[in-house]
């Protein structure tokens, strides 16, 4: 399997704080925000990484990261030219590098230190289909989608940012598909907010039943507001400090 992690966009949410660098390249307690994915893909047992961002800031990622040899990673780099276009827009770009095999996609300013390993390994014997990653939590911010499951323990809907969310299980920005999910992208069109979708390529595999949901323990999403950067860099600091990270 290959990994991509996106780490574009405009991160208007984080202002001032991103309007000279990429908000993939802030500090998480005692390291870049990206340096996260980068530590899950490594865990992961992932090899080769796609690494997405947008043009500005690409010179300073490779300045940081390299060729990944810090990672024990190979890592690739594609330039997402339109900012805007959303994250499935920004996935479209590793159709050449995924060649056919299944993918593992980390949004770049997910933190989190859930082991992705097994739940890859079980998703390597699957035909087809794809797994996105939820968290019980609060849903009621609008930051996020929202996946319900049902009776039988299968997704039966996942919204993006709803105004009444169905379930308290978000979706985080962790997520596997097949080699078809470049096809279900082609077949998208952008959403109220102009952009592609993850979550309505996530609702092609619903569709057809091959969605499944994995949960995990703790997970932060960065990029939300202020606080929540906040809140990720203090819970890093106390798993640090405990040795718990
Ligand atoms: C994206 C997804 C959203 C998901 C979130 C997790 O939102 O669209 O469904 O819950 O990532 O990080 P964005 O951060 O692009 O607004």
């Amino acid at each position: 399997m290959k990994g991509i992690i996106l780490a574009g966009g405009l991160a208007t949410r984080l202002r001032p704080l991103t309007l000279v660098t990429n908000k993939h390249l802030l500090p998480i307690y005692n390291k870049p925000m990206i340096y996260y994915p980068l530590e899950a893909m490594k865990k992961s047992g992932i090899k080769e990484v796609l690494l997405i961002t947008s043009p500005h800031h690409a010179g300073d990622f490779t300045n940081l990261l390299g060729n990944g040899e810090e990672f024990n990673l190979k890592l690739y780099y594609a330039i997402q030219k339109n900012p805007t276009g959303g994250i499935a827009d920004g996935l479209k770009l590793a159709r050449e590098f995924a060649k056919n095999e299944k993918i593992l996609v980390i949004l770049g300013d997910n933190i989190f230190d859930f082991n992705l390993k097994k739940a890859i390994e079980k998703f390597d014997k699957r035909q087809k289909g794809a797994v996105v990653f939820g968290i019980d939590m609060d849903t009621k911010s609008k930051q996020y989608g929202v996946i319900e499951i049902g009776r039988t323990g299968k997704v039966s809907s996942i919204e993006e940012k709803p105004d009444n969310p169905k379930s308290r299980i978000a979706q985080t920005g962790i997520y596997m598909y097949d080699d078809r999910a470049f096809d279900f992208i082609d077949k998208l069109r952008p959403s109220g907010r102009g952009q592609l979708e993850i979550t309505d390529l996530n609702n092609c595999y619903l569709k057809e039943g091959t969605l499944e949901c994995e949960t995990i323990d703790w997970w932060i999403d960065a990029g939300t507001s202020h606080d929540e950067l906040l809140r990720a860099n203090n819970l890093v600091a106390e798993k640090v400090k405990k040795r718990k990270l």
